[in-house]
């Protein structure tokens, strides 16, 4: 993020420095639609900042120049890019969702909770949930492609707030598409699940859970048994082990 580096460090000095040249910050501004005429250097700045930070980007994701340019040769007050555009669409609704729709809230908590861009965007440009990307790829590109996608969002954000990487809403994502019959991408997840999980119950119950669906007694009851291996406090998985022994087997 070099030019919110240069900016962080130009707001910390607090200071008119690198003002030789071109000038940034700008004397005036001269394009603010949204924002108030009259805001000062320091806040517009800071408020940028925010937007870059919220969305894990870099100043020109929004301002015509080249990424990692001197800030003085970025064209601020230019339009010309979409993601600007969107920002100002953005902005107008942060402001009707806190200033309205939030004041609307019946006996509302103090102190209030304020929605900023991280509130939806967390780090990332489009805020889409972990599942829905998934699900996205799937529908798309199928398992293989999917299972690389969660693997590679994995390696870039986790730790971060961007993504849910915990074990529940990858074996969910697993049952959900169980139910709409698609049982090979349920399968499939659940075994990047267990690569990520390798110590825990939940992922081999659920995959239980598909086996028995499908019919597959046998697969069914091994993962079942491994689940309880794995955490003696499975119950359903315990339950599910007895209901299938105590079935009569079908004949040779
Ligand atoms: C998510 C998009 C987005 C990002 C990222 C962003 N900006 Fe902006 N910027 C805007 C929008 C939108 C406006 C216009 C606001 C308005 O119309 O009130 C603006 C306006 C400005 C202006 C005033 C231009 C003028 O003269 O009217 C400056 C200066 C500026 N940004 C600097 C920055 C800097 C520096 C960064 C990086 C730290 C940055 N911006 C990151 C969206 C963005
Ligand atoms: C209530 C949730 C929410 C908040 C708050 C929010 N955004 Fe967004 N933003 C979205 C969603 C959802 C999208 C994706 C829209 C789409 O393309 O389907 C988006 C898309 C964008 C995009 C376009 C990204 C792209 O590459 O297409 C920009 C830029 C953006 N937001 C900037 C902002 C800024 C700046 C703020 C704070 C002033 C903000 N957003 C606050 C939900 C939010």
């Amino acid at each position: 993020m070099r030019c919110s580096i240069t900016l962080a460090v130009m707001v910390a000095a607090g200071a008119p420095v690198l003002q030789a040249q071109g000038k940034f910050p700008p004397d005036s501004f001269t394009n603010l639609k949204v924002l108030p005429k009259t805001i000062g250097k320091q806040e517009l700045l800071a408020t940028m900042r925010g937007f870059a930070l919220g969305l894990g980007v870099r100043c020109t994701y929004c301002h015509v120049g080249r990424e990692g340019a001197p800030l003085d040769s970025v064209k601020f007050a230019a339009d010309d890019k979409r993601t600007k555009r969107v920002a100002r669409v953005m902005m107008d609704m942060v402001k009707h969702i806190n200033e309205e729709h939030l004041a609307d809230v019946p006996e509302r908590p103090e102190p209030h909770v304020v929605v900023k861009c991280e509130t939806c965007h967390r780090g990332v440009a489009r805020p889409r949930l972990l599942a829905d990307e998934i699900v996205l790829y799937l529908a798309d590109s199928g398992l293989a492609a999917a299972v690389r996608r969660y693997r590679d969002l994995r390696g870039r954000y986790y730790g971060s707030e961007a993504y849910d990487f915990r074990e529940l809403p990858l074996v969910e994502l697993a049952r959900t598409e169980a139910r709409a019959g698609r049982s090979d991408n349920a399968i499939g997840l659940l075994q990047l699940s267990a690569e990520f999980f390798p110590n825990s119950g939940m992922t081999p119950a659920a995959r239980g859970d598909v086996y028995l669906e499908k019919g597959d007694t046998a697969r069914a009851l091994a993962s079942y048994r491994e689940a309880l291996a794995k955490d003696s406090t499975m119950g359903m998985a315990r339950a599910r082990i007895q209901q299938l022994n105590a079935r009569p087997r079908p004949g040779p």
